[in-house]
């Protein structure tokens, strides 16, 4: 780390904006949630030095919903990063984001940023409708993330991605959600363990940390429904009386700092 002694980032994922502000998934309006956090990160999040979504943005990738989310998510005050998700698309994604530093040309790698040194890495491993929700780590981003460690030697790195790169202990998830070529993205990262800060996902619908082989592994709830994620469970199970929460993480030199926050919704005033 640089000049400053951390870093903090607000994660949150798989908000499933509609084509409308009424929409509903899982009996649940997905907007009025999202939109929910968004005021509660912009009331109380000042210390933080950016947001990430980490996918499925909206439910649909149609026009009316990518415009929707676009003016829900441009109220963030924070720089906003977004992970293309199983149900978005590269290009809605490109356009919600505000400020890339850099970027890794043509390399399969999407993009990454850097702050206090700190290189903070998007992995977009959306796949074909075919294996859809499964994601996959490609031949081509192994050969591109592996040139990349390669390059960058001595800096610490986080890394973001949609998909689950390894199991949960969950049957269903397992068997249907995981990132096809997980175990690949595992065994190259665990080869620069030391300087691999986190990996920090969603897709799953729950808060779930695991450290494995060195690398700590996080994902973000959703804020409208949860998944359940018991090692019981053959099939999903859907929870959408939850409550509205995010993950707060902090970078230290001696830590990497996981709050998970609930958002008590009777705190908010009738004009949300
Ligand atoms: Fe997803």
């Amino acid at each position: 780390m640089d000049d400053k002694s951390s870093i903090s980032f607000i994660h949150f994922s798989d908000t499933h904006i509609g084509n409308h502000k009424s929409f509903q998934l899982y009996k649940r309006n997905t907007f009025e949630t999202s939109a929910k956090l968004i005021n509660h990160i912009n009331k109380t999040g000042a210390a933080a030095d950016f947001v990430i979504h980490s996918g499925d943005i909206v439910n649909s990738p149609d026009d009316d919903s990518i415009q929707l989310a676009k003016s829900l998510f441009s109220k963030l005050i924070k720089p906003s990063y977004f992970i293309n998700g199983n149900h978005d698309t590269p290009s809605m994604v490109e356009n919600l984001q505000t400020g890339f530093s850099e970027s890794i040309a043509n390399a399969g790698v999407s993009r990454f940023f850097t702050l206090n040194n700190i290189i903070f890495l998007i992995l977009d491993t959306q796949g074909p409708r075919e294996i859809d929700p499964h994601g996959v780590f490609s031949e081509k981003q192994e050969k591109a993330l592996s040139d990349f460690l390669s390059r960058s030697t001595g800096r610490e790195i986080v890394l973001f991605c949609h998909f689950p790169p390894v199991s949960i202990d969950s049957p269903w998830v397992d068997r249907d959600m995981l990132m096809i070529n997980g175990d690949r993205l595992h065994k190259l990262l665990v080869q620069s363990e030391a300087r691999i800060l986190g990996v920090f996902f969603g897709h799953i619908h729950h808060h779930f940390t695991e450290l494995r082989d060195g690398i700590l592994y996080t994902s973000a709830p959703s804020p409208f429904s949860r998944f359940s994620i018991l090692p019981t469970d053959q099939q999903v199970r859907i929870e959408s009386g939850i409550p509205i929460s995010f993950n707060y993480v902090t970078i230290s030199r001696d830590s990497v700092r996981v709050k998970l926050i609930t958002i008590e919704e009777n705190n908010f005033s009738q004009n949300q």
